[in-house]
């Protein structure tokens, strides 16, 4: 209970979930970056919400929280649009170009942009990025004059950045102007007591939303989330629960539905909570009694001693087809 306790006492305005200790220490560390100016860079695996932390930064910034929040994705827009994308264009700066734009730093102004996949900025822009969080000022596509504007800048990416400095990819300056403040986004793999938690979050967001007849999930189904490695993290967690709920035929999910299975050491497990093996010996114990009778239900029954009606109860509760 003592993470429970430290979550409830940090006072931060946040989407991001868990009490695993890095998830602790991550919320704390927002805390203090929050209230700060400088600009942060936030590293680790896509899927692991550096978003949400570059969110929780700004609306924790009692200057910025209530001006914009601006994203970016700079490896969502073609090179050759970045520029008037981040520093906006007059009319008639280029061919296409019939209204002034203001561009994404601009309209973050007063509040705070985050750059998203900054290792995808080409390195044309780099400069004028770096001049921008130099002089605090932009320089719109085909403008005669320099605009000043107030933005703090966020920028995330799951490529190290020094490896990009050192492959030449990356302006070095702009690597260091950017990684002023630093945080690191954990894999979810690292946070195993959070995967239930979240794993519970999706479920029952999703359930107001989708059409299925599932519930919850088995035990089976929380020991395999438990032991999945999560490549795709927290993104993944999600993306496999909805498709279970979408896809599965029972109340309760199953490993099978979620895509995952169980490691061979838990399904051969000598002591697991005496619940949990008692059901594990029932279902093992219906599954070779069908085996044997050759699916026939009336002889698995007899095998078993039960009537027909009990075994059919329990096909049903174990998820068991014939
Ligand atoms: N700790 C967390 N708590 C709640 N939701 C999370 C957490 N981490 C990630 N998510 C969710 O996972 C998805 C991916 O997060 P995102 O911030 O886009 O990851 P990244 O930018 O690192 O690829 C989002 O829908 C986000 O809301
Ligand atoms: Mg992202």
């Amino acid at each position: 209970m003592k993470n429970r306790d430290e979550r409830c006492d940090i006072k931060l305005k946040t989407e991001i979930i868990g009490n695993s200790d890095v998830i602790i220490k991550l919320l704390k560390d927002i805390t203090k970056i929050a209230r700060a100016e400088a600009p942060v860079l936030i590293s680790g695996e896509s899927g692991t919400g550096k978003e949400l932390i570059a969110k929780a930064i700004h609306e924790n910034n009692p200057r910025r929280a209530n001006h914009p929040f601006v994203v970016l994705n700079c490896g969502a827009i073609p090179s050759e649009l970045l520029e008037s994308e981040l520093f906006g264009h007059v009319k008639g700066a280029f061919t296409g170009a019939e209204k002034c734009a203001i561009g994404r730093i601009a309209a973050a102004d007063g509040g705070t942009l985050f750059l998203d996949e900054i290792a995808d900025l080409p390195m044309s822009q780099q400069g004028k990025l770096l001049r921008f969080l130099q002089e605090g000022s932009i320089d719109p596509v085909g403008a005669s004059k320099v605009k000043k504007v107030n933005v703090r800048v966020i920028a995330a990416s799951h490529v190290k950045l020094e490896t990009a400095v050192s492959n030449n990819e990356f302006r070095e300056d702009l690597f260091f102007r950017l990684n002023v403040l630093n945080l690191h986004s954990p894999r979810l793999a690292e946070r195993q007591g959070d995967i239930e938690t979240l794993a519970y979050h999706y479920l029952n967001a999703f359930l107001s939303t989708t059409v299925t007849p599932a519930r919850n999930f088995s035990n089976d189904a929380l020991i395999a989330l438990s032991c999945h490695s999560w490549p795709g993290n927290v993104r993944e967690l999600m993306n496999r629960i909805q498709k279970a709920l979408v896809m599965c035929e029972g109340k309760l999910l199953e490993p099978d539905d979620l895509g995952l299975c169980i490691p061979d050491r838990y399904a051969n497990a000598e002591v697991i909570d005496l619940e949990s093996a008692r059901q594990a010996a029932e279902k093992k114990a219906l599954k070779s009694a069908l085996e044997h009778a050759g699916n026939n239900i009336s002889q698995a029954a007899r095998a078993l001693s039960v009537s027909r009606m009990t075994l059919y109860r329990l096909l049903d509760k174990h998820k068991l087809r014939i």
